[in-house]
């Protein structure tokens, strides 16, 4: 098994980390364009084999392609991540070339990989990276539902003052501030539906938080998030790598489903080894319907920009 992750920046470096750590891969290989920092942050984590026990090799590379060839799956976390106030769609300009380019040079030296794409405006880089390289659609997927979801349940285990374990919860939508649709109808306590715990105002300050999830974090840090964006996508590399076939809401190039058509959105999926194992299509209520449908509206006046 072996992973690709392009960006040795903080989330592809915090995505290598956790894939490592959780060991499953046997190697993984880290590509950035800055001379000597994939190098530098291989040689540092594998410095952490000894300590945190894993076996698992990676590798950096100056943008030499031709050591992520065979890879299984490629992550791509590579262009500039957001500053206070931005917005993830003021990215577009300076990462559709950045990702377009990556994808095809992925592709060109592992036809058989599977791609999850990170860099944002994230639905439009997806839609991007699938349609440059024609990949079938079962394996180009976007990831910001896991990342998003996993927020929704710290949000909801904080109110509800309960381990986050106990939280089902699920993101679905467009990865952005205004787009994401938090299913908070739909989300549990060990099974119970939330409105046991929580009234209507703490579901909908809940549901608003989890939107803004990662522009919260960007005003304290400064710069994007990395340690959920991180394990997010490693849980993910870890469902294709080892066939969990776990359900992720992931932006998947539709055709039909949820009334939509060509174009990548968040969607509840199961993923294993072909990548997008199946698309399930959930019986949402008439306002998730409305959101789901001024959500796609959005990401399809981002995808508009491409041209
Ligand atoms: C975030 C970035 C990764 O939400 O989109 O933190």
């Amino acid at each position: 098994m072996k992973v690709t992750i392009v960006g040795a920046g903080a989330v592809g470096a915090s995505c290598a980390e956790y894939v490592a750590i959780k060991d499953f891969a046997d190697e993984v290989v880290l590509i950035d364009i800055k001379e000597g920092f994939a190098e530098g942050k291989a040689m540092d984590l594998m410095q952490t084999s000894s300590l945190n026990g894993f076996d698992s090799a990676i590798t950096g590379t100056t943008g030499d392609y031709s050591k992520t060839a065979n890879s299984d799956i490629a992550v791509i976390t590579s262009g500039i991540p957001r500053k206070p106030g931005m917005t993830r769609e003021e990215l577009i300009g300076i990462n559709a070339g950045i990702v377009k380019d990556v994808s095809e040079n992925l592709v060109k030296h592992s036809p058989n990989v599977v791609l999850i794409v990170v860099s944002n405006p994230m639905d439009t880089m997806a839609y991007l990276a699938a349609k440059s390289t024609g990949l079938p659609k079962n394996r180009v997927i976007g990831m910001g539902g896991a990342l998003d979801s996993a927020r929704f349940k710290y949000n909801l285990a904080q109110a509800m003052d309960c381990p986050t374990s106990e939280v089902s919860a699920m993101v679905i939508g467009g990865h952005s501030d205004t787009g994401m649709v938090p299913l908070i109808e739909k989300a549990t306590r060990n099974s119970l539906p939330v409105s046991e715990f929580l009234n209507a105002e703490q579901q909908s300050e809940i549901v608003e938080a989890t939107k803004v999830g990662g522009a919260t974090l960007t005003k304290l840090l400064g710069t994007s998030a990395w340690y959920a964006p991180g394990a997010a996508v490693s849980e993910m590399v870890k469902a294709i790598a080892l066939d969990t076939k776990k359900i992720f809401p992931c932006s998947c190039l539709l055709d039909g489903q949820y009334g939509l058509n060509d174009i990548c959105i968040g969607v509840p999926a199961v993923i294993g080894k072909n990548g997008i194992e199946q698309i399930l299509e959930v019986e949402l209520s008439d306002a998730e319907k409305e959101k789901m449908k001024s959500s796609a509206e959005a990401v399809r006046k981002t995808n508009g920009l491409l041209d």
